[in-house]
């Protein structure tokens, strides 16, 4: 009986832990670049060869080609920079998981398919936005006017 309450004790500690490092958003920064190397394709090889998830430790993700940090020591993206380096594929996905990204880069790739209307959901703290020399197709999604922190996009 006492085995398995400290066995218990063990699962609680365990689900107090995940908890905090999910209320801190790190996991989700993970989780975030992990959708985003999934979803694209990766024409030369850039995301596959310098995006390692293997050994995970703290700012691991911030020597990823194309991630800048808030702080080099912790797994928050501050802006995904991706330019110019041969991406095709649809919109990005999981972008919404990188909670508290102001920047997003991905100019003069080839991604095509519509861009998302939920974008400003997906986005709420991007203040610039760069979408320039692609092929995206459709309409600008009306939803961009509310994201009320965007002071540069190029389209
Ligand atoms: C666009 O990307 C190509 C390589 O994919 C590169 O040669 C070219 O210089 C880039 N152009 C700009 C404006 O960044």
């Amino acid at each position: 009986m006492f085995v398995m309450a400290d066995d218990t004790k063990l699962l609680l500690l365990f689900f107090l832990l995940s908890s905090s490092s999910l209320c801190f958003g790190f996991e989700h920064d993970i989780q975030c670049l992990k959708f985003v190397q999934q979803s694209v394709i990766d024409t030369v090889g850039v995301l596959e060869s310098t995006w390692n998830f293997e050994h995970e430790n703290d700012g691991f993700i911030c020597q990823f080609t194309g991630v800048e940090c808030w702080h080099p020591d912790e797994n928050r993206v501050l802006s995904l920079r991706l330019g110019s380096l041969g991406l095709e594929g649809p919109f990005p996905q999981g972008l919404q998981y990188c909670s508290s990204m102001t920047g997003l880069d991905l100019s003069n790739n080839s991604f095509s398919g519509p861009v998302p209307t939920d974008i400003s959901w997906q986005l709420q703290q991007l203040t610039s936005l760069d979408l320039s020399y692609n092929s995206f197709s459709g309409s600008i999604p009306q939803s961009i006017s509310n994201m009320i922190y965007l002071n540069l996009i190029t389209l």
